[in-house]
């Protein structure tokens, strides 16, 4: 028996192990495993066998803390999500690099996020009640370029998926670049996502190692009343220019069609990690703050307009003949001018404490698109070169990944690539 034959043999008796324990838990946990019922707004929620009105205390966002987004569907779960209250990110990369270990790696992804996303514990799950809060717990799966090469499979890479070059203005620190393998963990509960990604890493801890985790937080209250977009710590209203999850905007923007089958109705998302320039920021007035954006602090409408959802006027002078939003902005340069050309923002924040006395926090900027060659490539580049903003950000990661479809129940994420 060879090195590797050993250490398949190893891990094929710990998911075993794995299985087993997950039953002795499931039994454990019988008491709590929730039936599904759909709510009067359509939403999926898991009703509980006997009251505990309680819970509504457990959760931050008490209202969603048994509330459930299906793992299985046309797309994969975290993109047209609400976006949920924390989030975070993990790159992940295979200890040997084998098809068959890649193949393994989505199984495990798929049977433990589907479980856990409907509120019931992983497979061996050692901390089972854990699982019984899902406040919209998800869980995204991504594929990185070195995945499709260690795996002798770059023939299968979209033409969609291109490597995304170094802009002038990013200064990238390797540890937060590409990897083999990609996660997106989000939920309005800080525990159930902490609980739900110590149980996926350590069911693939065999197979692969967490190259980088990336937590951020958005703060669930939207800036003004009926609307979707947060703060970020700048103060700026952000997110408001966003395609809409299930309009015809956003299915053009975002789901990949066509060609190569196998990846259709999936996106590619790129995942930079901004540095904001917080005290170089805070030295400025209001006045100047809203002109390097082209929009106001208080409720986030455009300079020239009254309200966050007034359009974008970016041909209105003032009586000095200078436009109102000013010409290196950074709403008009960023500005898609198509749906083809848009992206959609679902950043979260970062507070990572400080370097050398200066505090590291920004955000965690993960821009979906079905194609970034007509996106995220020209749009970065026009920011680099133009955007008044840059002076007061850095962009110091960048990593890329292909999200597949998401998969019908029984079956797994990109079943059959690796097989
Ligand atoms: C720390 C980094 C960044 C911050 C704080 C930031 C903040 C903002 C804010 C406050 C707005 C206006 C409100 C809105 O429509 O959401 C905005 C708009 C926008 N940003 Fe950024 N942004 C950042 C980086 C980026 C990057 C890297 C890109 C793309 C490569 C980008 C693309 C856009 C787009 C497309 C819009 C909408 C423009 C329009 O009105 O059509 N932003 N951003």
């Amino acid at each position: 028996m060879t090195d590797h034959d050993e250490a398949k043999v190893r891990r094929v008796s710990r998911r075993g192990l794995l299985t087993a324990g997950g039953a002795a838990f499931a039994g454990a946990a019988g008491g709590v495993v929730l039936g599904r019922v759909t709510a009067p707004d359509g939403a999926s929620v898991v009703a509980e066998p006997t009251p505990r009105p309680e819970l509504s205390h457990v959760s931050p966002a008490g209202a969603s803390a048994q509330q459930t987004i299906d793992f299985y569907g046309v797309h994969q779960a975290g993109v047209d999500t609400p976006e949920q209250t924390y989030a975070t990110f993990l790159g992940l990369n295979l200890i040997s690099a084998t098809a068959q270990d890649a193949d393994s790696v989505l199984r495990i992804v798929s049977d433990d996020a589907a479980r856990l996303m409907a509120g019931r514990p992983s497979l061996g799950d050692t901390e089972p009640e854990l699982a019984e809060i899902p406040a919209r717990l998800s869980v995204t799966v991504g594929l990185g370029h070195s995945l499709f090469e260690k795996t002798g499979r770059t023939d299968r890479i979209p033409a969609y998926f291109p490597a995304i070059p170094a802009f002038s203005t990013d200064d990238l620190d390797d540890r937060w670049s590409s990897t083999d393998f990609y996660l997106q963990i989000a939920s309005d509960d800080p525990l159930t996502l902490a609980h739900a990604q110590r149980m996926i890493v350590k069911a693939l801890s065999t197979l692969t190692t967490v190259s980088w985790v990336q937590p951020g937080f958005r703060s669930p209250t939207p800036a003004n009343e009926g609307g979707r977009a947060s703060r970020n710590l700048m103060g700026q209203v952000d997110g408001t220019v966003n395609p809409l999850p299930g309009s015809a905007q956003f299915d053009t923007a975002v789901w990949t069609g066509g060609d190569p089958a196998w990846a259709a109705g999936g996106t590619v998302v790129i995942v930079r990690r901004i540095r904001m320039l917080l005290d170089e920021w805070d030295r400025m007035d209001v006045a100047a703050k809203e002109m390097v954006i082209g929009r106001r602090l208080d409720n986030g409408a455009p300079l020239g307009g009254e309200a966050e959802d007034d359009p974008v006027r970016l041909d209105v002078l003032d009586e000095s003949g200078l436009p109102v939003i000013p010409s290196s902005a950074h709403v008009r340069i960023a500005h898609a001018e198509s749906d083809e050309e848009m992206i959609l923002r679902r950043p979260y924040t970062y507070d990572a404490g400080f370097i050398d006395g200066v505090q590291d926090a920004g955000l965690i900027f993960a821009a979906y698109t079905a194609d970034p060659r007509r996106s995220f490539i020209p749009m970065q580049q026009r920011l680099a070169d133009k955007d008044a903003f840059n002076r007061w950000n850095t962009t110091i990661g960048s990593a890329t990944y292909l999200i597949p479809p998401g998969c019908a129940e029984g079956d797994y994420i990109a079943s059959g690539l690796f097989a």
